[in-house]
């Protein structure tokens, strides 16, 4: 069932979404060599508590963790652990944060020190993606626009887009109906309206779009080795256009 959301409940969403925001900017401090995922996890529980809010992944389908981190060819739900990072490195960090009942969900890929130009490119054309199908996420618009922008802009520039995960609709659970491809084809599936809340998070990754999983059962890494990067927001569908719950700006 895809629902629409009253204006209180996406108030609250919007409150989580800008305490989200917050944390990502902490954890942009913090990101550096030696440090290890498990570390920045400890950091967010440990933030969102102080803040009244609670890490909505924590036990959800078991998953164990307050935040997903993601390191060079893992594509997503990595696990955070010991290991610590090195410079070079690429890191995602995915979180839903509950505050109050409203959810809102993000990720953000950082770099370890300093990024070089190949690396910078990847993370620059990823984040340009995401706006590119914000900008399709408007009353009346259909699915397949949000999709077909994305596709069209990363495959262009030489990238490729994961196929096997998608965005969202979210609120009150973390996964609602309906999915997001990160592909597709313009003027095609659902038509968007005022009050739906969706995630837009294209994984994008350097090689080929195919995705294996760990014996984990949870993370999902490139078949190839090459990278991937990701950037998230949720976003309100209105009728003058997307209002972006989880901006940082
Ligand atoms: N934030 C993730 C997403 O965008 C949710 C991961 S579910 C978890 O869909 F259980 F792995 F945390
Ligand atoms: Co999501």
């Amino acid at each position: 069932m895809i629902t629409r959301k009253s204006s209180r409940e996406i108030e609250m969403m919007d409150e989580a979404g800008t305490l989200l925001a917050n944390c990502h900017k902490e954890i942009a401090k913090r990101i550096k060599p030696g440090v290890t995922t498990k570390e920045i996890d400890d950091f967010v529980e440990d933030y969102l508590a102080k803040h009244g809010a609670t890490p909505e992944q924590k036990g959800y389908n078991g998953y164990e963790f307050a935040t997903c981190a993601s390191i060079n060819d893992e594509i997503c739900h990595g696990f955070p652990r010991d290991e610590k990072l090195v410079e070079g490195d690429i890191v995602t960090i995915d979180m839903v944060v509950n505050l109050n009942g409203g959810l809102a969900d993000s990720a953000w890929t950082y770099v370890v020190g300093e990024a070089d130009e190949k690396t910078q490119r990847l993370l620059d054309v990823t984040k340009t993606s995401l706006y590119k199908g914000i900008e399709q996420a408007k009353e009346g618009s259909r699915i397949g626009d949000i999709g077909h922008a994305i596709q069209k802009y990363a495959e262009a520039e030489g990238y490729a887009v994961v196929r096997d995960f998608t965005g969202h609709g979210i609120g009150p659970t973390i996964h609602e109906e309906p999915h997001i491809p990160h592909f597709g084809l313009p003027n095609k599936g659902l038509r968007l309206k005022e009050g739906m809340v969706i995630t837009i998070e294209p994984m994008i990754n350097e090689g080929t779009w195919k995705s294996q999983m760990d014996s984990n059962n949870w993370t999902a890494r490139t078949v190839d080795g090459s990278r991937s990067a990701q950037y998230e927001h949720t976003i309100v569908i209105t009728k003058e256009g997307p209002r972006i719950l989880t901006d940082q700006d």
